[in-house]
């Protein structure tokens, strides 16, 4: 699936680097009552199974959007996906996870998972778009709300 609002060319995916860190988590604490902290971000770029790139809208402009996942014997898991408060709605979230679905099929993954939040509208809305389906609910996964676990089957036939 490519949702394409603003043309690929436009947008620029880059593999997150420590020197991003202060953008992202600008980003994050706007986006969630519990951030991940600057450490969380830092041991997940020294972690051999997970995959972190930003986006943005120009080379030297500032990051508009981010997504961290890992890939572990076949199975995906999308840990963050995030985009800056005055960027939403443009399509930004979807060519990420686009991009990110395509660079999962190359390393042979056949299926992602991820969590998010019963109320998360806007987030489910976003993944059945992409063909993700609710697999079960972690009961009370972040403390005061049940977690929806999507999940994606990739490969041939899916
Ligand atoms: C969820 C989030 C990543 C979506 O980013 P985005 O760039 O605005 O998403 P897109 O523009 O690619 O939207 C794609 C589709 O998602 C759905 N969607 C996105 N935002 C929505 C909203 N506020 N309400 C309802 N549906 C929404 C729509 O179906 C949309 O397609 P449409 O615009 O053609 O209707 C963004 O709102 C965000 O960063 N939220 C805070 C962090 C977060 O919750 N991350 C997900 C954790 S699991």
């Amino acid at each position: 699936m490519h949702i394409q609002r603003q043309p690929l060319s436009e947008h620029l995916i880059r593999p997150m680097g420590p020197r991003d860190l202060d953008e992202v988590l600008d980003i994050e604490r706007a986006c969630f009552a519990e951030p991940w902290s600057r450490g969380l971000f830092e041991s997940e770029l020294e972690n051999p199974v997970a995959s972190a790139y930003t986006l943005r809208l120009d080379p030297d402009g500032p990051v508009a959007a981010y997504i961290v996942f890992w890939v572990v014997l076949g199975e995906a898991h999308v840990l963050n996906l995030s985009v800056a408060q005055g960027r939403r709605r443009r399509g930004l979230a979807s060519v990420l996870l686009d991009d990110a679905l395509d660079k999962m099929r190359a390393s042979m993954v056949y299926e992602v998972f991820l969590e998010v939040r019963d109320s998360n509208r806007a987030a489910r809305r976003l993944y059945e778009k992409f063909g993700f389906s609710e697999s079960f609910v972690r009961k009370r996964y972040y403390g005061d709300e049940d977690a929806i676990v999507m999940a994606l089957r990739l490969g041939p036939g899916a």
